[in-house]
């Protein structure tokens, strides 16, 4: 087995959670750097694991460190330049969510991989517990019978403290509001476990915060086998949850959370017809795996130890951003918005506000 030389760019809010993650692959993984502009967060980080070297500046660390594999936890404006500078160092990426702030700069993604045979990943934890993969597996069986009914909530809370943080409150710094990065986790189970997506039809609002981005948007998706699913994205809610309800033709799926989920936060209800042979099959997920970063890690190192596109990445992490693009689009126009529609020349391809970014 390889031992991976990773490199860690930003030491803000969320790398904690990095830091857990490489924790669990002590044999896989070598922290060997950490750069933040703020040079005394990426200092304190090395000094908790020993050994890390620390910059601010992350292209400098990228050429002389050449790491194996480099995890972006800076602002969202920021992950592009660093992601095509890391791919040309030779690494693999790991970025936290939202990956970029437009289709157009996927795309630069997309053909910055094809270049250097790299591959880029999102971070997306929630796909990654034990819950999530023994539902896809009764899926795939056919027990379940086909999705009708969605529900898609993430009623979370957030300050004027919290967007006071320069970078939270625009879209040029932080692609959106709840839509893009509260919500972004949820919506992208959503559709990753019930397939393609066709049309949306949506709304957005600031009411209660003094930002540019919205603080709710509400919308409708329909997917392309029929199914409709009714979407909340909000950061004024005080008694905060996460709720995901996906009801089948044989059982209602549930999952009750708030950042994180065990199997504990999942119910199945089964149709009194089905009962007796669904509720054992439910019972029956082999282990208690939490959706977290440390999942998630666990899985992209395996793709980089078979070299192979590692889960989160191509398509499977531009739906989630045209879906984004295409709520924004319904939501500012007032028309549905049909997938596949928003390519080069649409001012959403280039923008998730439809207009070209202030900075
Ligand atoms: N997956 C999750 O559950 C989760 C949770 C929280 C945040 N996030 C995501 O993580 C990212 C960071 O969020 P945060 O809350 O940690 O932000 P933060 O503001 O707390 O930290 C960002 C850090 O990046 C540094 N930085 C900014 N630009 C830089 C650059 N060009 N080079 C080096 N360092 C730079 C800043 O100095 C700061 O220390 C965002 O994309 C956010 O959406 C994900």
């Amino acid at each position: 087995m390889s031992r991976y030389r990773i490199a860690l760019i930003g030491a803000g809010g969320v790398v904690n959670n990095h830091l857990e993650a490489i924790a669990a692959y002590a044999d896989r993984l070598e922290l060997a750097a950490v750069a933040d502009r703020d040079l005394a967060r990426a200092e304190a980080v090395c000094s908790q694991t020993g050994g890390a070297r620390a910059y601010a500046d992350a292209y400098a660390m990228l050429e002389v460190e050449r790491p194996d594999l480099v995890h972006i936890l800076t602002p969202p404006a920021t992950h592009l330049p660093l992601i095509l500078a890391a791919l040309e160092t030779g690494a693999w990426v790991w970025c936290e969510k939202p990956l970029c702030r437009s289709l157009a700069e996927f795309d630069r993604i997309a053909a910055a991989e094809a270049r250097t045979g790299r591959y880029v990943s999102t971070v997306f934890q929630w796909r990654f517990g034990s819950a999530v993969e023994h539902l896809r597996s009764l899926m795939a069986q056919g027990l379940l019978g086909r999705p009708l009914v969605g529900v898609c909530h993430t009623l979370w809370h957030r300050t004027a403290d919290y967007y006071a943080v320069e970078w939270r409150s625009r879209y040029a710094t932080a692609v959106g509001g709840p839509t893009a990065t509260l919500g972004i986790h949820l919506m992208d189970l959503f559709l990753w476990l019930w397939g393609e997506w066709q049309e949306v039809q949506a709304v957005a609002a600031t009411l209660d915060r003094a930002i540019e981005v919205e603080d709710i948007s509400m919308a409708l998706v329909r997917f392309e086998h029929g199914a409709l699913g009714s979407i909340v994205n909000s950061a004024l809610s005080p008694r905060q949850e996460s709720y995901l309800r996906l009801d089948y033709q044989q059982a209602t799926v549930e999952v009750q959370a708030l950042y994180r989920y065990t199997n504990a936060n999942w119910r199945l209800t089964p149709l009194p017809s089905v009962e007796e042979a669904l509720t054992p099959a439910w019972r029956a997920i082999p282990c208690d795996r939490m959706g977290s970063h440390e999942a998630q890690l666990g899985a992209l190192l395996d793709a980089m130890e078979r070299n192979e596109r590692p889960p989160v990445s191509g398509l499977e992490a531009r739906r989630i951003l045209e879906f984004i693009a295409s709520l924004y689009k319904s939501a500012f126009t007032g028309q549905p918005v049909q997938r596949g529609s928003i390519a080069p020349g649409d001012p959403f391809y280039a923008s998730m506000k439809g207009a070209p970014y202030d900075d």
